[in-house]
C-alpha cells in the first residue's frame, strides 16, 4: 500500500481504533516512556502518534510533538491531549514519516510505536528519526517484526497479504532497521501479550573523528 492508501485506512479507523489497541499494546508504551528516560523540559517527537495514546503517559513538563498521516487520528490526539494533558505542551501536525520536516538534531527523543511495519520505506523512517534527534539522544521503536522460527514465519508470510487490507505486515524482519549509521543498539527485548513485540531501543551516536564543533552523523556533516 502507498502512503495515500495508509493514510485513507487510518482515516476512516479513528473512531474505533481506541476500542481496539488500547489494552492489548499499553504495556509497550509504557517501557518505552521508561527507555526514553526523558529529564524535565525534554522534547520529543512522536512518529505516528494515532489518537494520542501514549500522550498521557508521558512525564509532566515534556514538550511533545507528535506527527501523523491521517488528519481524524490527529483529531482524536488532540481531544485526548486537551482533556489528559497533566502539564504537557503536545504539538500535533500531519506528516508523512519517511519526509520529517524538521532539522538535524532537533529532539531529545524520537519514539515510534506500532509504526515501522505500517509504512512503505520503513528503513527511511527510520533514517529520518534518527536524523532529527540530537546525538546522545534515544531513538525508541515499538513493533511487531517477522518470527526466527519456521512455524511462526511460515504463518506470516501467509497472513501478510491479508493484513497488507488493513494496513501492515506481519513479516518485517528486524534486520530491515537495523544497521543503520549513527544508531547504537542498547535494548532489543520482548514486549506484550505473548511477548509477540519488541522493544528497540537505539542511541544516537557520533561518528568517530568528528572534530571540535561538528557532528558527523549518518553520512551528513554538521557545523555546530
Ligand atoms: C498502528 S497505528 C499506531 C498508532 C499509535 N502510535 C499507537 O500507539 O497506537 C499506525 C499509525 O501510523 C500512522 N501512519 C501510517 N503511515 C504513516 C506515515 N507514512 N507517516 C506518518 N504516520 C503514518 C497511521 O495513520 C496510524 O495513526
Amino acid at each position: 500500500m502507498n502512503v495515500t492508501a495508509i493514510g485513507r485506512f487510518y482515516d476512516r479507523f479513528a473512531g474505533v481504533y481506541d476500542h481496539l489497541f488500547d489494552h492489548v499494546f499499553r504495556e509497550g508504551r509504557a517501557e518505552a516512556i521508561r527507555a526514553l528516560e526523558l529529564a524535565p523540559g525534554s522534547r520529543v517527537l512522536e512518529v505516528g502518534v494515532g489518537t494520542g495514546l501514549t500522550l498521557p503517559l508521558y512525564p509532566a513538563g515534556t514538550e511533545i510533538v507528535g506527527i501523523d498521516i491521517s488528519q481524524p487520528m490527529l483529531r482524536e490526539a488532540r481531544e485526548r491531549a486537551d482533556r489528559e494533558n497533566g502539564g504537557k505542551r503536545v504539538g500535533l501536525v500531519r506528516m508523512d514519516a519517511a519526509r520529517l520536516a524538521f532539522p538535524d538534531d532537533t529532539f531529545d527523543g524520537v519514539y515510534a510505536p506500532y509504526v515501522v511495519s505500517v509504512v512503505p520505506y520503513p528503513r527511511r523512517v527510520v533514517e529520518e528519526m534518527a536524523r532529527v534527534c540530537r546525538p546522545g539522544g534515544k531513538v525508541v521503536i515499538v513493533n511487531h517484526f517477522g518470527s526466527r522460527n519456521r512455524l511462526g514465519a511460515f504463518l506470516e508470510k501467509r497472513l501478510t497479504p491479508l493484513t497488507h487490507f488493513v494496513g501492515f505486515r506481519l513479516d518485517l524482519p528486524v534486520e530491515a532497521i537495523l544497521g543503520i549509521p549513527g544508531l547504537e543498539l542498547e535494548e532489543n527485548r520482548r514486549v506484550n501479550m505473548l511477548k509477540l513485540w519488541r522493544l528497540l531501543v537505539f542511541r544516537k551516536t557520533t561518528v568517530e573523528g568528528a572534530g571540535v564543533g561538528e557532528t558527523a552523523v549518518a553520512g551528513a556533516t554538521r557545523i555546530a
